[in-house]
Protein backbone atom coordinates (compact mmCIF):
# COMPACT_ATOMS: atom_id res chain seq x y z
CA UNK A 1 0.00 0.00 0.00
CA UNK A 2 1.29 3.44 -1.01
CA UNK A 3 1.28 6.23 1.21
CA UNK A 4 1.68 10.25 1.21
CA UNK A 5 2.65 11.39 4.28
CA UNK A 6 2.37 15.53 4.55
CA UNK A 7 3.88 16.84 7.60
CA UNK A 8 5.78 13.33 7.93
CA UNK A 9 9.87 15.18 8.97
CA UNK A 10 7.32 16.87 12.22
CA UNK A 11 6.85 15.44 15.42
CA UNK A 12 3.70 13.10 15.01
CA UNK A 13 4.48 12.62 11.21
CA UNK A 14 7.99 11.53 11.88
CA UNK A 15 6.93 8.87 14.51
CA UNK A 16 4.45 7.39 11.84
CA UNK A 17 6.94 7.29 9.59
CA UNK A 18 9.50 5.60 11.77
CA UNK A 19 6.85 3.25 13.23
CA UNK A 20 5.43 2.36 9.82
CA UNK A 21 8.07 2.37 7.17
CA UNK A 22 8.18 -1.35 6.66
CA UNK A 23 5.22 -2.19 5.63
CA UNK A 24 4.16 0.48 3.90
CA UNK A 25 5.61 2.23 0.93
CA UNK A 26 5.77 5.59 1.99
CA UNK A 27 6.45 9.17 0.25
CA UNK A 28 7.17 11.98 2.63
CA UNK A 29 6.11 15.44 1.87
CA UNK A 30 7.26 18.34 3.94
CA UNK A 31 8.09 22.06 3.69
CA UNK A 32 11.02 21.34 6.56
CA UNK A 33 9.68 24.77 8.36
CA UNK A 34 11.16 25.15 11.60
CA UNK A 35 9.76 22.08 13.69
CA UNK A 36 10.28 19.75 10.39
CA UNK A 37 13.77 18.08 9.95
CA UNK A 38 15.61 15.21 8.36
CA UNK A 39 17.17 13.82 11.35
CA UNK A 40 13.71 12.92 12.27
CA UNK A 41 14.12 10.62 9.20
CA UNK A 42 17.41 9.48 9.55
CA UNK A 43 16.77 5.97 10.28
CA UNK A 44 14.32 4.94 7.63
CA UNK A 45 15.77 7.26 4.75
CA UNK A 46 16.52 4.18 3.15
CA UNK A 47 13.35 2.93 3.29
CA UNK A 48 10.79 6.16 2.27
CA UNK A 49 10.81 9.00 -0.61
CA UNK A 50 11.02 12.55 0.79
CA UNK A 51 10.03 15.49 -0.91
CA UNK A 52 10.38 18.68 0.00
CA UNK A 53 7.45 20.50 -0.85
CA UNK A 54 4.69 22.65 0.49
CA UNK A 55 1.11 21.71 1.06
CA UNK A 56 0.23 24.61 -0.86
CA UNK A 57 2.01 24.17 -4.32
CA UNK A 58 -0.85 22.44 -6.20
CA UNK A 59 1.46 21.24 -8.62
CA UNK A 60 3.62 19.70 -6.33
CA UNK A 61 1.13 17.94 -4.31
CA UNK A 62 -0.21 16.67 -7.19
CA UNK A 63 3.23 15.25 -8.49
CA UNK A 64 3.34 13.49 -5.76
CA UNK A 65 -0.37 11.86 -4.61
CA UNK A 66 -0.94 10.51 -7.92
CA UNK A 67 0.00 6.76 -8.00
CA UNK A 68 -0.67 6.53 -3.63
CA UNK A 69 -3.52 4.71 -1.88
CA UNK A 70 -4.13 7.22 0.78
CA UNK A 71 -2.82 10.24 1.97
CA UNK A 72 -2.16 10.76 6.01
CA UNK A 73 -2.52 14.70 6.15
CA UNK A 74 -0.28 16.21 9.24
CA UNK A 75 1.52 18.97 7.61
CA UNK A 76 0.81 21.97 9.56
CA UNK A 77 1.32 24.86 11.83
CA UNK A 78 0.81 23.79 15.08
CA UNK A 79 1.67 25.61 18.08
CA UNK A 80 -0.94 28.21 19.89
CA UNK A 81 1.12 30.67 21.19
CA UNK A 82 2.42 31.54 17.52
CA UNK A 83 -0.76 31.73 15.71
CA UNK A 84 -1.54 34.66 18.21
CA UNK A 85 1.16 36.44 17.45
CA UNK A 86 0.71 35.90 13.61
CA UNK A 87 -1.85 33.98 12.18
CA UNK A 88 -1.15 34.26 8.67
CA UNK A 89 0.62 30.85 7.69
CA UNK A 90 -1.29 28.82 10.61
CA UNK A 91 -4.20 30.05 7.75
CA UNK A 92 -2.43 29.51 4.30
CA UNK A 93 -0.81 26.32 5.87
CA UNK A 94 -3.88 24.64 8.22
CA UNK A 95 -6.76 25.88 5.88
CA UNK A 96 -5.09 26.53 2.31
CA UNK A 97 -2.92 23.84 2.08
CA UNK A 98 -5.63 21.48 3.64
CA UNK A 99 -7.57 22.43 0.62
CA UNK A 100 -5.20 21.95 -1.94
CA UNK A 101 -4.55 18.63 -0.47
CA UNK A 102 -8.31 17.62 -0.61
CA UNK A 103 -8.32 18.98 -4.36
CA UNK A 104 -5.80 16.90 -5.46
CA UNK A 105 -6.96 13.40 -3.61
CA UNK A 106 -10.07 14.29 -5.19
CA UNK A 107 -8.83 14.32 -8.26
CA UNK A 108 -6.74 11.05 -7.80
CA UNK A 109 -9.67 9.43 -5.77
CA UNK A 110 -6.85 8.24 -2.77
CA UNK A 111 -8.55 8.09 0.25
CA UNK A 112 -7.97 10.93 2.96
CA UNK A 113 -6.83 10.43 6.26
CA UNK A 114 -6.95 14.26 7.88
CA UNK A 115 -5.50 14.37 11.49
CA UNK A 116 -7.29 16.92 13.18
CA UNK A 117 -7.60 18.12 16.78
CA UNK A 118 -9.45 18.14 20.18
CA UNK A 119 -8.71 21.82 20.32
CA UNK A 120 -11.51 22.66 17.74
CA UNK A 121 -13.90 21.82 20.21
CA UNK A 122 -13.20 24.95 22.47
CA UNK A 123 -12.80 24.35 26.08
CA UNK A 124 -15.54 22.12 28.55
CA UNK A 125 -16.05 22.81 32.10
CA UNK A 126 -17.21 19.34 32.96
CA UNK A 127 -18.10 16.07 31.00
CA UNK A 128 -16.34 15.52 27.60
CA UNK A 129 -16.66 15.81 23.87
CA UNK A 130 -18.25 13.26 21.79
CA UNK A 131 -17.74 13.62 17.99
CA UNK A 132 -21.28 14.99 17.57
CA UNK A 133 -19.97 18.15 19.85
CA UNK A 134 -20.35 21.87 18.27
CA UNK A 135 -16.83 22.81 16.95
CA UNK A 136 -16.30 26.51 19.14
CA UNK A 137 -12.62 26.94 18.51
CA UNK A 138 -11.03 29.77 20.43
CA UNK A 139 -7.95 30.78 18.67
CA UNK A 140 -6.27 31.07 15.30
CA UNK A 141 -4.67 27.70 15.37
CA UNK A 142 -7.77 25.61 16.64
CA UNK A 143 -10.02 27.76 14.27
CA UNK A 144 -7.49 27.12 11.37
CA UNK A 145 -7.98 23.73 12.11
CA UNK A 146 -11.75 23.69 12.41
CA UNK A 147 -11.84 25.30 9.08
CA UNK A 148 -9.38 22.28 8.02
CA UNK A 149 -12.08 20.04 9.19
CA UNK A 150 -14.60 21.13 8.21
CA UNK A 151 -13.43 21.49 4.57
CA UNK A 152 -12.43 17.43 4.73
CA UNK A 153 -16.40 16.59 5.82
CA UNK A 154 -17.72 18.82 2.99
CA UNK A 155 -15.80 17.12 0.51
CA UNK A 156 -16.99 13.52 1.59
CA UNK A 157 -20.59 14.88 1.65
CA UNK A 158 -19.94 16.72 -1.50
CA UNK A 159 -17.32 14.98 -4.00
CA UNK A 160 -18.54 11.32 -1.95
CA UNK A 161 -14.02 11.46 -1.01
CA UNK A 162 -13.51 8.70 1.00
CA UNK A 163 -12.11 11.06 4.23
CA UNK A 164 -11.78 10.09 7.92
CA UNK A 165 -10.68 11.96 10.25
CA UNK A 166 -8.86 11.98 13.42
CA UNK A 167 -9.41 14.50 16.41
CA UNK A 168 -6.95 13.89 19.15
CA UNK A 169 -5.98 14.97 22.50
CA UNK A 170 -2.26 16.74 23.29
CA UNK A 171 0.72 14.46 22.19
CA UNK A 172 3.97 13.73 23.85
CA UNK A 173 6.53 12.18 22.90
CA UNK A 174 10.28 11.64 21.26
CA UNK A 175 10.80 14.51 18.40
CA UNK A 176 8.46 16.94 19.48
CA UNK A 177 9.92 20.38 19.47
CA UNK A 178 10.93 22.15 22.78
CA UNK A 179 8.25 24.92 22.41
CA UNK A 180 5.33 22.49 23.24
CA UNK A 181 5.20 21.87 27.18
CA UNK A 182 6.91 18.87 27.87
CA UNK A 183 9.48 18.98 25.43
CA UNK A 184 9.92 22.66 26.93
CA UNK A 185 9.93 21.75 30.28
CA UNK A 186 12.09 18.87 29.98
CA UNK A 187 14.69 20.74 27.57
CA UNK A 188 14.63 23.57 30.68
CA UNK A 189 15.16 21.65 33.36
CA UNK A 190 18.23 19.92 31.60
CA UNK A 191 19.64 23.05 31.35
CA UNK A 192 18.79 24.60 34.58
CA UNK A 193 16.39 26.92 33.38
CA UNK A 194 13.27 28.54 34.60
CA UNK A 195 9.72 26.32 33.83
CA UNK A 196 7.11 29.37 32.75
CA UNK A 197 3.81 27.57 33.74
CA UNK A 198 0.86 29.50 32.64
CA UNK A 199 -1.32 31.72 34.86
CA UNK A 200 -2.33 29.68 37.86
CA UNK A 201 -1.26 26.40 36.02
CA UNK A 202 -4.41 24.47 36.57
CA UNK A 203 -5.52 24.62 32.71
CA UNK A 204 -6.02 20.49 32.48
CA UNK A 205 -4.64 18.79 28.85
CA UNK A 206 -5.20 15.14 28.36
CA UNK A 207 -1.87 13.50 27.09
CA UNK A 208 -1.99 10.94 24.68
CA UNK A 209 1.64 9.32 23.87
CA UNK A 210 2.40 9.58 20.57
CA UNK A 211 2.94 6.00 19.25
CA UNK A 212 -0.39 4.96 20.50
CA UNK A 213 -2.15 8.24 18.46
CA UNK A 214 -0.14 6.52 15.08
CA UNK A 215 -1.41 3.23 15.90
CA UNK A 216 -5.22 5.03 16.01
CA UNK A 217 -4.44 7.00 12.93
CA UNK A 218 -3.23 3.82 11.29
CA UNK A 219 -6.19 1.71 12.23
CA UNK A 220 -8.93 4.67 11.38
CA UNK A 221 -6.95 4.83 8.05
CA UNK A 222 -7.96 1.00 7.13
CA UNK A 223 -11.28 0.29 9.53
CA UNK A 224 -12.59 4.01 9.58
CA UNK A 225 -15.81 5.00 7.96
CA UNK A 226 -15.50 7.58 5.67
CA UNK A 227 -16.97 10.34 6.08
CA UNK A 228 -17.06 10.19 10.26
CA UNK A 229 -14.81 11.42 12.66
CA UNK A 230 -12.84 9.76 15.63
CA UNK A 231 -11.89 11.02 19.11
CA UNK A 232 -8.77 9.63 20.28
CA UNK A 233 -7.76 9.88 23.98
CA UNK A 234 -5.55 9.15 26.34
CA UNK A 235 -7.75 9.38 29.39
CA UNK A 236 -4.47 11.35 31.07
CA UNK A 237 -6.51 14.65 32.27
CA UNK A 238 -4.02 16.41 34.09
CA UNK A 239 -3.57 19.89 35.19
CA UNK A 240 -0.30 21.44 33.96
CA UNK A 241 0.93 21.90 37.04
CA UNK A 242 0.89 18.32 37.94
CA UNK A 243 2.67 17.89 34.53
CA UNK A 244 5.36 20.59 36.10
CA UNK A 245 6.59 18.76 39.26
CA UNK A 246 6.73 15.30 37.31
CA UNK A 247 8.94 16.33 34.76
CA UNK A 248 11.01 17.62 37.46
CA UNK A 249 10.72 14.86 39.74
CA UNK A 250 11.71 12.79 37.16
CA UNK A 251 15.04 14.68 36.08
CA UNK A 252 15.36 15.15 40.22
CA UNK A 253 15.49 18.89 40.07
CA UNK A 254 13.42 21.50 42.45
CA UNK A 255 10.55 22.84 42.59
CA UNK A 256 11.95 26.45 42.84
CA UNK A 257 12.78 26.23 38.87
CA UNK A 258 8.77 26.53 38.33
CA UNK A 259 8.00 30.02 37.74
CA UNK A 260 4.06 31.36 37.50
CA UNK A 261 4.31 33.60 34.31
CA UNK A 262 1.16 35.95 32.50
CA UNK A 263 -1.49 33.55 31.07
CA UNK A 264 -2.04 32.76 27.58
CA UNK A 265 -4.89 34.75 26.20
CA UNK A 266 -8.24 33.16 25.63
CA UNK A 267 -5.95 29.96 27.21
CA UNK A 268 -8.64 27.05 26.93
CA UNK A 269 -9.10 25.65 30.43
CA UNK A 270 -10.26 21.54 29.97
CA UNK A 271 -10.09 19.17 27.58
CA UNK A 272 -11.62 15.76 27.28
CA UNK A 273 -12.10 13.73 24.72
CA UNK A 274 -15.03 10.94 25.39
CA UNK A 275 -13.13 8.18 22.91
CA UNK A 276 -15.55 5.09 23.40
CA UNK A 277 -16.19 5.31 19.16
CA UNK A 278 -12.38 4.82 18.27
CA UNK A 279 -12.44 2.05 21.25
CA UNK A 280 -15.27 -0.27 19.35
CA UNK A 281 -12.77 -0.33 16.20
CA UNK A 282 -10.60 -2.27 18.16
CA UNK A 283 -7.82 0.58 19.46
CA UNK A 284 -6.82 1.44 22.71
CA UNK A 285 -3.60 3.46 24.45
CA UNK A 286 -1.04 0.70 25.35
CA UNK A 287 1.43 2.81 27.27
CA UNK A 288 0.54 3.92 30.68
CA UNK A 289 1.44 7.19 31.41
CA UNK A 290 4.03 6.33 34.08
CA UNK A 291 6.23 4.62 31.14
CA UNK A 292 4.84 6.52 28.35
CA UNK A 293 6.79 9.95 30.47
CA UNK A 294 9.56 7.43 31.80
CA UNK A 295 10.46 6.71 27.92
CA UNK A 296 10.58 10.15 27.00
CA UNK A 297 11.99 12.12 29.82
CA UNK A 298 14.96 9.23 28.85
CA UNK A 299 14.71 10.16 25.24
CA UNK A 300 15.40 14.01 25.69
CA UNK A 301 18.33 13.00 27.98
CA UNK A 302 19.71 10.57 25.80
CA UNK A 303 19.34 12.86 22.98
CA UNK A 304 20.79 16.03 23.63
CA UNK A 305 22.79 16.31 20.15
CA UNK A 306 19.00 16.54 18.64
CA UNK A 307 17.06 19.41 21.00
CA UNK A 308 20.36 21.38 21.77
CA UNK A 309 20.76 23.31 18.71
CA UNK A 310 16.99 23.90 18.79
CA UNK A 311 17.12 26.09 22.10
CA UNK A 312 18.36 28.93 22.45
N1 LIG B 1 1.07 17.77 18.74
C1 LIG B 1 -0.14 17.55 19.23
O1 LIG B 1 -0.32 17.41 20.44
C2 LIG B 1 -1.32 17.44 18.30
C3 LIG B 1 -2.55 17.05 18.83
C4 LIG B 1 -3.65 16.91 17.96
C5 LIG B 1 -3.48 17.15 16.61
N2 LIG B 1 -2.28 17.54 16.12
C6 LIG B 1 -2.16 17.75 14.67
O2 LIG B 1 -1.21 16.79 14.20
C7 LIG B 1 -0.49 17.31 13.09
C8 LIG B 1 1.00 17.21 13.35
O3 LIG B 1 1.31 17.92 14.55
P1 LIG B 1 2.80 17.96 15.11
O4 LIG B 1 2.70 18.23 16.55
O5 LIG B 1 3.55 16.78 14.61
O6 LIG B 1 3.32 19.26 14.38
P2 LIG B 1 4.80 19.74 14.06
O7 LIG B 1 4.69 21.22 14.12
O8 LIG B 1 5.80 19.05 14.91
O9 LIG B 1 5.06 19.24 12.57
C9 LIG B 1 4.42 19.82 11.46
C10 LIG B 1 5.15 19.35 10.21
O10 LIG B 1 4.49 19.93 9.09
C11 LIG B 1 5.46 20.51 8.23
N3 LIG B 1 4.86 21.65 7.53
C12 LIG B 1 4.45 22.83 8.08
N4 LIG B 1 3.96 23.64 7.11
C13 LIG B 1 4.06 22.94 5.95
C14 LIG B 1 3.71 23.24 4.61
N5 LIG B 1 3.19 24.42 4.27
N6 LIG B 1 3.93 22.31 3.67
C15 LIG B 1 4.47 21.09 4.00
N7 LIG B 1 4.84 20.77 5.24
C16 LIG B 1 4.62 21.68 6.20
C17 LIG B 1 6.59 20.93 9.14
O11 LIG B 1 7.82 21.10 8.45
C18 LIG B 1 6.61 19.78 10.13
O12 LIG B 1 7.41 18.73 9.66
C19 LIG B 1 -0.98 18.74 12.90
O13 LIG B 1 -1.95 18.75 11.90
C20 LIG B 1 -1.60 19.09 14.26
O14 LIG B 1 -2.62 20.06 14.12
C21 LIG B 1 -1.19 17.69 16.94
Amino acid sequence: MKLLVTGGAGFIGSNFVNLFAEKYDITVLDKLTYCGCMENLRDVMNKITFVKADVCDAAAVEKAIKDCDAVVHYAAQSHVDRSITDSDVFIKTNVLGTHTMLEAARKHDVRFVHISTDEIYGQIESGSWTEQSPLCPRNPYSASKAAADMLAQAYFTTYGLPVVITRSSNNFGPRQFPEKIIPLFITNALNNRSLPVYGDGMNVRDWLYVIDNCEAIEMVMHKGKPGEAYNIGGGNEMPNIEITKLILSRLNKPESLITFVKDRPGHDKRYSLDFSKIKKLGWQPRFSFEDAMKQTVDWYVDNRWWWEPLVK
